[in-house]
């Protein structure tokens, strides 16, 4: 256990000597998200080469402001949203640092076309109805069906509102129904499963292409590091909508953010590295990985599986007794939803190396 100094020391001990004292603690002390029993969150183990190339972003420190200063990075991050943003049917996008900013520059894009109101499934992330309150926008949830799909027949006017559809929903992974609706501004937050445009599943999310804009985490199943999310738009409109200009800046400053990461840089080595192909077999894995489970899962008699997984988040409890207790059990290596007053086992397939028996071996411990 390290002993850190309990207020700001006076005299500092040196890098080589914090790195000795640092360096093994953050990183033993520390989930091992690439562990074969690795299964509990939406945080992917990073892409080895996404976080070498994120020492080099740190090493250069460019900022994103400044073309000038940071012609490489600037490229990189075009050429990034080139390759991503038609495979999703939109025209432009730009990077943030989270889908949670990703959702609220989107969102205050849909404010400036006119937008009134966001309107959302009951269980659609905290970040939609934190947005609506930033932007001031009154907030609309709307009840999901026993699937957790958001009911379209509970639809209000959507007129003058920003409807938000949900591409893998955080508690269970459901993707609504995303074919298009008549609204003044259509919003897919695809933070967890909008990679799954690039597999073999891309038909789960059929109609993706006519929202106005679309959120996609980059640090979930783009494997990336923390914090990298791309928000995409399909009219160049929303661009000019939501930028500033100003006499100290050497190019028009869009989005939410200003000082900034080159999160790009790590994404385009991913991408560079595995190819589309490389990408789409890793995310295909974590998809097997939940689809075998569940069939164990439901085939066991002392396990009940809440739906079929639609895009690697598993919910399932045991038939007898606390399932707050098997989570406990579980030891880190899952993490509990509630649906109505029931607590669900979640565990979601962030990591590609997860190991199914050895999954199934730590549930089968857990159950006792
Ligand atoms: C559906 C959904 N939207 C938005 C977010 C927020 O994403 P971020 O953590 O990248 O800000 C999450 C995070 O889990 C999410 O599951």
């Amino acid at each position: 256990m390290i002993e850190l100094p309990e207020t700001f020391p006076e005299t500092g001990i040196g890098e080589e000597a914090v790195l000795d004292l640092l360096g093994a603690a953050a990183m033993t002390r520390a989930a091992d998200l690439a562990a074969p029993d690795a299964l509990a969150h939406m945080d992917p183990p990073s892409a080895p080469v996404a976080a070498r190339m994120a020492y080099f972003v740190a090493q250069a420190n460019q900022n994103m402001l400044h073309p000038a200063t940071s012609p490489f990075a600037t490229l990189a991050e075009a050429r990034v949203l080139e390759w991503i943003a038609p495979a999703f049917g939109m025209a432009w996008g730009q990077i943030c640092s989270g889908s949670t900013l990703a959702n609220l520059t989107a969102l205050w894009a849909a404010r400036e076309a006119g937008a009134r109101m966001v309107v959302a499934s009951a269980e659609a992330h905290i970040s939609v109805p934190k947005a609506a309150r930033i932007l001031g926008l009154e907030y609309h949830p709307v009840p999901v069906g026993d699937d957790g799909r958001l009911i379209r027949a509970g639809l209000p006017d959507l007129a003058d509102a920003a409807l938000v559809l949900t591409a893998g929903t955080t508690g269970r992974g459901v993707i609504d129904d995303l074919t298009s609706v008549p609204a003044r501004w259509l919003h897919v937050d695809a933070a967890w499963a909008g990679p799954l445009q690039l597999t073999s599943y891309r038909d789960r999310l059929a109609g993706i292409e006519a929202a106005d804009s679309i959120a996609i985490s980059a640090h979930k199943w783009f494997f990336q590091p923390k914090g990298a999310a791309l928000a995409l738009f399909r009219s160049e409109a929303a661009r000019a909508s939501i930028t500033f200009t100003s006499s100290y800046l050497a190019r028009p400053n869009s989005g939410v953010e200003g000082t900034r990461s080159a999160a790009a840089l790590p994404l385009l080595a991913t991408l560079l590295a595995w190819g589309r192909e490389g990408l789409a077999q890793r995310i295909e894995r974590c998809m097997t990985i939940t689809e075998e489970l569940a069939q164990r899962l439901d085939a066991d008699p002392r396990t009940v599986l809440k739906h079929w997984p639609e895009s690697g988040v598993l919910n399932w409890r045991p038939l007898e007794g606390d399932a707050a207790a098997v989570i406990a059990a579980l030891d880190g290596t899952s993490s509990a939803f509630t649906i109505g007053e029931t607590v669900w086992v979640r565990q979601v397939a962030a990591n590609p190396h997860a190991d199914v028996d050895a999954i199934w071996a730590r549930i089968c411990a857990a159950l006792g």
